[in-house]
């Protein structure tokens, strides 16, 4: 049948379409049922053709693929459970997921995260369970990258390279239940305290509590950071070290500097308000310049009325 005998382009595209959505393609090896594809062990390199549309679950997990495309993702317009778990994805893109808001489930443990841009979940308010455990190669997370997604009720980023969390990235997850932290290293400075003390009040649960501990500075090493709020409030605001106390020195030098040159600054100012006062005065009070102190001593009536004792020095 071509295309100009048979029904219109809209009907051809029609029914194109509704061939997708019933589920009468399926990605080559994949199984399909029920508005959920499972093509999982199947050693693809890349995200699978030939999705049907109305999926609404998709397990990628123990494959080899290499990133997420946008636009073929997009279509998927009813994805509620993304699983890919175990594959080789490098990173995340801001419009990664821009399709796909409806999102409740999002696997994407044991990859090779090295970037996750800070736009990536905005569009994923319901999402509520998110796992990017074991990326070893993340290392760090934009304090926006969770701004959107306020549903999260689970979030695991166990083994993924993190030093720091700003606080200002999971503060705002009032739902937040269950967070998992350990395998990391981290650096519990005063730049973590803020996000200690939310975990400290914060009403979470920490299964791994235990093992998500400081590795630096020294002194905390080994300190659950759910517990670590209380010692490094200690150590950041009521603490001084050795730097401190050498800032403390040099400012108190520098206030006694300031202060000595003020003093030895308000004695030229005085003599020399005095010398020209007298200046202005008239010739005897020229004269007594140099001898201040001694007019001082010895201003009296007598002084005053010699008037020319200065002349004899
Ligand atoms: C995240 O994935 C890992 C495996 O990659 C699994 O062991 C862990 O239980 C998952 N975390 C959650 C919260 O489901
Ligand atoms: C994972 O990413 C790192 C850093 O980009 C790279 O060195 C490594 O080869 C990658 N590993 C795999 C299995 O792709
Ligand atoms: C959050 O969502 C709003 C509106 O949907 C959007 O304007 C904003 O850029 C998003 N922010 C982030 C950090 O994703
Ligand atoms: C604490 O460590 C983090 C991560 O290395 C660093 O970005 C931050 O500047 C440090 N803050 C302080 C106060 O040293
Ligand atoms: C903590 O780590 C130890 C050793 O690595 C492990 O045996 C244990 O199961 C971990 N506990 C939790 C709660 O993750």
């Amino acid at each position: 049948m071509s295309l100009a005998s048979g029904p219109g382009p809209q009907l051809l595209l029609f029914s194109l379409g509704m061939g997708l959505v019933s589920g009468s393609k399926c990605p080559n090896n994949c199984l399909c049922q029920d508005q959920e594809v499972s093509c999982t062990n199947m050693q693809l390199m890349e995200y699978p053709l030939n999705i049907p549309l109305n999926t609404r679950r998709l397990f990628l997990s123990n494959n080899k693929i290499t990133s997420l495309p946008a636009l073929q993702l997009g279509f998927l317009s009813d994805l509620v459970y993304l699983d890919c778990q175990n594959n080789r994805i490098r990173e995340l893109m801001d419009y990664t997921f821009i399709g796909v808001f409806k999102l409740i489930y999002l696997d994407l443990s044991s990859n090779n995260l090295t970037s996750i841009s800070p736009f990536s979940f905005s569009v994923l308010s319901n999402l509520v369970r998110l796992n990017i455990s074991n990326n070893p190669h993340l290392l760090s997370l934009d304090k926006y990258t969770f701004a959107n997604t306020t549903s999260l009720r689970y979030l695991d980023l166990r083994n993924t390279g993190l030093q720091t969390i700003d606080h200002d990235a999971l503060h705002h997850l009032v739902v937040l239940q269950t967070l998992y932290l350990s395998g990391n290293p981290w650096k519990c400075n005063c730049s973590f305290l803020e996000f200690a003390i939310h975990l400290l009040v914060a009403e979470m649960e920490h299964p791994d509590g235990q093992n998500a501990t400081c590795t630096e500075p020294t002194e905390l090493s080994g300190w659950p950071i759910a517990r670590v709020g209380n010692p490094l409030q200690y150590m950041c605001l009521t603490h001084l070290n050795h730097q401190d106390y050498i800032f403390l020195l040099l400012i108190g030098f520098c206030i006694f500097a300031a202060g000595t040159v003020a003093a030895w600054l308000t004695g030229v100012c005085a003599v020399l308000y005095q010398s020209t006062h007298r200046k202005s005065g008239g010739d005897d009070t020229e004269d007594e310049a140099g001898n201040r102190v001694t007019n001082k001593i010895f201003r009296s009536k007598a002084y005053f009325n010699q008037g020319r004792f200065p002349h004899l020095i």
